[in-house]
């Protein structure tokens, strides 16, 4: 990167649905472009018209009025508007992924780790209520009192295929066939869990936002990288991120095309990335095992997701 300068124009990476295109100008003027994964989605492209949301304050919506995040005339509560915000990017992202899900019958898409459940909500209202697809949705979470509230409030919203069910992940078991799995904020390696559950269901689409990925930080472990990991802080930052690309990495061995995005502003929260796998093919089988390993044994870590999909990831693991 220090041969080149950057070119001096207001944007210096240019974002496509296709790929990220940055602009480099060496010293000597050769031009070059350095092509990366796309990190926008369609809607985040859209950023020149005035934003529009898909849930939009004006009118009241009968189950945002009911979770307190707007008054019964339609108007957002000023302490809930992040959390406004946060709905409108999720099902965003819902609406990016509907040309990936089956279009010919009723969809089945498990939450997990639904806690108080105002994605799951926003989810059933989008495609229940706004997109009149038939679907049974699942929301799945440990605690029991927080599935009690839910339920109650499906059953008055008159959500009648959404359900809560009190469980953890790993033991899961009730469907055969799962659409789309999502899983918002779920600590650790409940994430980890959740996504082999939807590989082995074959899921057409997973949403995820990780956090507090712990388990590499116990892990990770590079002389090289001393002078990162020397510092706690930095440590923890580093160990969460490559926990992600781990997990995106693994994820396009398993089937998936993943890309991870950014899910809300980095002033909102640092819970921002979002992992974004639809089925399909990544590329060459070979070479992403080759990148993934020669990662995974750099940082000396043996990742729950890997160790839980080993008959599903090539020999050798
Ligand atoms: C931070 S909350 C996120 C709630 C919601 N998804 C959201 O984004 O607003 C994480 C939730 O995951 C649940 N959870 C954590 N580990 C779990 C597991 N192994 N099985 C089921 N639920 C789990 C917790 O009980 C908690 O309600």
């Amino acid at each position: 990167m220090d041969r080149y300068v950057r070119e001096r124009i207001p944007a210096s990476v240019i974002h496509t649905l296709e790929a990220d295109y940055q602009v480099l100008i060496s010293k000597k003027y050769k031009v070059s472009i350095l092509t990366k994964s796309p990190t926008k989605t369609k809607s985040d492209l859209s950023h020149n018209r005035k934003k529009t949301y898909i849930l939009e304050e004006g009118e009241p919506i009968a189950f945002l009025v009911e979770l307190g995040i707007m008054s019964e005339e339609g108007k957002v509560f000023a302490r809930k508007y992040d959390k406004f915000k946060q709905i409108n990017r999720f099902l965003e992202m819902v609406e990016d992924v509907l040309p990936h899900l089956p279009a010919d019958r009723p969809l089945t898409i498990v939450d997990f780790g639904c806690g108080k459940s105002y994605l799951t909500f926003a989810l059933y209202h989008y495609l229940a209520v706004k997109q009149r697809r038939q679907l049974q949705v699942v929301g799945l979470d440990l605690k029991a009192d927080v599935i009690e509230h839910c339920s109650i409030l499906a059953q008055k919203m008159h959500y009648d295929h959404l359900r809560f069910l009190v469980g953890d992940i790993a033991d899961y078991n009730e469907l055969d066939q799962v659409d789309m799995v999502v899983t918002l904020h779920a600590c650790d390696t409940a994430t980890d869990a959740a996504l082999e559950k939807a590989v082995r269901w074959g899921a057409s689409v997973i949403l995820s936002v990780p956090c507090c990925q712990h388990e590499l930080f116990s892990q990770v472990d590079s002389p090289v990288m001393e002078p990162l990991l020397s510092h706690g802080i930095l440590k923890e930052r580093f160990s969460a991120l490559a926990t992600d690309g781990i997990r995106a990495k693994l994820l396009d061995l398993m089937g998936y095309r993943t890309q991870l995005l950014e899910f809300i502003d980095m002033e909102h929260t640092p819970k921002n990335i979002l992992i974004r796998a639809v089925k399909g093919s990544a590329g060459d089988r070979a070479k992403l095992w080759s990148e993934y390993t020669a990662f995974r044994d750099f940082l000396n870590a043996s990742p729950y997701l890997e160790k839980a999909c080993k008959d599903l990831l090539p020999e050798g693991s």
